[in-house]
């Protein structure tokens, strides 16, 4: 090759780099505009933030659902305020096993008054001492009436407290603090803390889909949700006026056991076209497989219903109750959603950080 040849191939080969970093400065430039829409949510509403059956376990909601402004640890343990009983009544009916109360608290004498919302939990201090002589610790309950309580006066909360008993050697051991509240008289003086709790919130979407499943004092947060959405002097004072479908399953050992059914049916009747109650009572229905009946077998029952829901970026999902009955759950989601070529292991994450898939479970 001649000098002058050899010099223009060299020159020309030179050229590469700069056509190179040119298209490198406009293709990341490209990509910089998309991310930028991307995170300020051009063109998506927070609910739409998840698409459950087309997105990738990777890709993350694009914005989460506005959560309301909620109070948090107003009295701590150490400086708790003094609630005075109103009530303390058995929601059980003849025939149910164990105990269970419904118990009401005037806070009229906290100051600053303790307020809360829908979906979160006090702490009760026990009176009295432990073994070693220290003051009791306190214990977590789910919240039971809306913010407004249930004479709708703003200055009380309630509680649904299930006695825990259990044998051992032979003996029968009560819980300290369950026993303490469900033996508790009007006009006692209770130590209360909190309140405490994000993850049972409502979303403010008033068409929002609400599935919630419930075993037993479970039941709790359920109940605010359905008094915030069905009762008509919760609906009169608040500006917000449900119109989503609300779908309650509901475990209990036997009929006798389900907590507030009468109102549960009430609701049923008065907004058939918004609230579906569904019951597994464990002791008197059996599942397919000859079972006892819980509320994943009744999951399983309306899976096609459930997951028509959930591809409805509207829809939330609340559990509260048993523990145990998680991995239940999960392994009937995972069955519903696999008859629907759907990967519950890659949605549930999804759900979940998009606020749509919430657990309180103890
Ligand atoms: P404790 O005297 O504290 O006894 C409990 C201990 O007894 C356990 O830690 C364990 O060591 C032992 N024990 C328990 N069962 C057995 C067994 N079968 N065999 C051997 N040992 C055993 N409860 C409600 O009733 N309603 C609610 O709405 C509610 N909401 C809750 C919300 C949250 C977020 C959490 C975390 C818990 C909630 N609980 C609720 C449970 C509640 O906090 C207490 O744990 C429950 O009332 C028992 O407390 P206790 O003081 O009566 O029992
Ligand atoms: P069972 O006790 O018959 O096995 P409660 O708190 O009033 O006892 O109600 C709890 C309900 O949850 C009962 O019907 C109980 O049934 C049911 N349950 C118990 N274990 C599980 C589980 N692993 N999954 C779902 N439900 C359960």
């Amino acid at each position: 090759m001649a000098y002058s040849e050899a010099k223009v191939v060299v020159g020309g080969l030179a050229h590469i780099p700069i056509v190179v970093g040119v298209f490198w400065l406009i293709q990341s430039f490209i990509l910089r505009r998309i991310d930028a829409n991307k995170s300020s949510g051009e063109g998506i509403t927070p609910s739409q933030a998840v698409a459950p059956s087309s997105q990738s376990a990777e890709q993350k909601p694009l914005i989460k659902p506005k959560r309301p402004n909620v109070p948090v640890n107003t009295y701590k343990p150490k400086t708790p305020c003094l609630g005075t009983v109103v009530e303390n009544y058995s929601l059980l009916k003849d025939g149910a096993i164990g105990r269970v109360n419904h118990i009401t608290f005037d806070l009229s004498e906290g100051d600053p008054l303790l307020k809360y919302v829908e979906g979160q939990s006090i702490g009760i201090i026990p009176a009295g001492e432990d073994a070693k002589g220290k003051p009791h610790k306190l214990r977590l309950y789910s919240i039971a009436s809306t913010r407004h309580g249930d004479n709708m006066a703003g200055n009380t909360v309630s509680l649904c407290v299930r006695q825990l008993q259990y044998e051992k050697d032979g003996e029968t051991i009560n819980g300290v603090c369950s026993s303490y509240l469900c033996d508790i008289n009007p006009g006692e003086k209770v130590k209360i803390t909190g309140p405490v709790g994000k993850e049972m919130l409502l979303p403010e979407d008033e068409n929002a889909n609400i599935i919630m499943l419930a075993t037993g004092t479970g039941i709790a947060p359920m109940r605010t949700y359905l008094r915030r959405m069905f009762e008509p002097a919760e609906r009169n004072k608040n500006n917000w006026n449900y119109k989503g479908k609300a779908w309650l399953f509901m475990g209990a050992p036997k009929t006798a056991n389900l907590l507030y059914d009468a109102d549960f049916e009430h609701y049923e009747k008065t907004f058939p076209n918004n609230f579906k109650y569904t019951k597994a009572i464990s002791r008197e229905q059996s599942n397919s497989k000859g079972g006892r009946m819980y509320i994943q077998d009744r999951v399983l029952e309306h899976a096609d219903e459930i997951f028509a829901l959930i591809e409805n970026p509207k829809t939330y999902i609340y559990l509260c109750g048993l523990k145990g009955m998680e991995p239940g759950i999960d392994e009937a989601m995972s069955a519903a959603a696999a008859a629907k070529g759907i990967n519950w292991d890659e949605l549930r994450p999804q759900l979940k950080k998009a606020h749509r898939w919430n657990v309180e479970t103890y």
